[in-house]
């Protein structure tokens, strides 16, 4: 079957100051027991690759031992180049072994409710990459959302699609007439690469990457299921996402439809969402006191919050910082992230 890739090496800015540049998102348990990186290594149930960053290595390890998952190999990034690379350093790996594998890669930023139906997309998806694709699994856009790929629906093919036109993070005019088409469906972000056709696609559109991540490789080191990337030459490899650098200009995409309770849990409100709420409208964690409070999110990890008259706030209270925001405006919160970076 497809061996599962995980990229876990996002910084997830828009949730500061819980997630952090050590302590990232998707190594956090934002909404149950676990984090989202461990939902990710569990959801297809075969031993993943994950690709890092240097500075998670040990903790990416440890989420893995907590949950009993013996990992094909973590692949440590000496820095962030973006999913193409990451990808495509993956898919040089497995096809050492068998150049015939399919990879499932994985992004771990996702809440799935439905891993029954992720894993009946995943074996429809499987014939379809047999066949020369490279499959993305769409979602039913609920809103014109500009943060993510757009696909069309072309040709019919069983259980999915051709992909006429893949369009990564459109501008909010075009994303309003892509859903108001209805031809077109979100991308997940999840992908089924046979690993030939992909490296192929990526010798074709973006070469540099492919040589690169390759000497990037062959340059690196094993250390039992660790393997480190050589620095020098991955850091010269160009940052670009695999949604640019390969998504676009194929025409070997197709899109498998699925409902499986897709949720991305990218920002505040997003997590407002998808978390139990009381009967006020809050969501609450940790030590808080609300009082004729409505729709916020409250979350304190050691310090007594109290709130007085308040709605659609966004509140956070870590122990070396706290976060009051409109929920409305919870985007913005990367702003402060990108403040504090330049103020060093
Ligand atoms: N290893 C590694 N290295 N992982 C990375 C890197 C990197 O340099 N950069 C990002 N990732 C991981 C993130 O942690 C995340 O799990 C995944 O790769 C996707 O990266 P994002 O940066 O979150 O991408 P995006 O959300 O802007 O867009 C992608 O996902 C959307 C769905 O949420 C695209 O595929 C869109 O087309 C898609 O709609
Ligand atoms: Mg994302």
């Amino acid at each position: 079957g497809p061996i599962p890739v995980i990229l876990s090496g996002g910084a997830g800015t828009r949730l500061w100051p819980l997630s952090r540049e050590l302590m990232p998102k998707q190594l956090l348990k934002l909404t149950g027991e676990r984090t989202l990186l461990q939902e990710t290594a569990l959801r297809l149930g075969a031993p993943p690759v994950v690709v890092c960053n240097f500075e998670h290595r040990f903790i990416v390890a440890e989420q893995l031992r907590e949950e009993g998952i013996e990992p094909r190999a973590v692949v440590i990034e000496p820095v962030g180049r973006n999913t193409a690379p990451a990808a495509a350093v993956a898919a040089l790996m497995l096809a050492e072994s068998d150049p015939d594998a399919l990879m499932l890669l994985m992004p771990s930023d996702h809440l799935i409710a439905d891993t029954g139906a992720f894993r009946r997309a995943v074996d429809i998806a499987v014939p379809l990459a047999r066949q020369g694709c490279m499959v993305t699994f769409g979602i039913t856009p609920t809103g014109p959302n500009t943060g993510y790929g757009y696909i069309k629906r072309g040709a019919a093919l069983d259980g999915g699609f051709m992909v006429e036109r893949f369009v990564e993070k459109p501008d909010l005019a075009t994303a309003e007439s892509y859903v108001a088409s209805g031809k077109y469906t979100w991308n997940s972000g999840i992908f089924l690469l046979p690993v030939g056709l992909f490296l192929a696609e990526l010798d074709r559109f973006a070469p540099g990457i492919k040589t690169g991540s390759a000497e990037a490789l062959a340059k690196g080191q094993r250390d039992l299921f660790f393997f480190r990337l050589d620095e020098t030459t991955f850091a010269a490899i160009e940052g670009r996402s695999i949604d640019y650098a390969v998504m676009e200009p194929s025409d070997k995409v197709a899109v498998v439809p699925v409902d499986m309770g897709w949720s991305d849990i990218g920002s505040w409100s997003a997590l407002w969402q998808e978390s139990p709420r009381n009967a006020d409208g809050n969501v609450i964690l940790g030590d808080v006191l609300a009082v004729d409070s409505t729709d916020c999110y409250l979350r304190s990890q050691d310090h007594l919050v109290a709130t007085v008259g308040v709605s659609n706030l966004v509140v956070i209270a870590t122990d070396d910082a706290v976060l009051v925001a409109d929920k409305s405006r919870d985007q913005e919160v990367k702003a402060v992230v990108e403040a504090l970076k330049r103020e060093g």
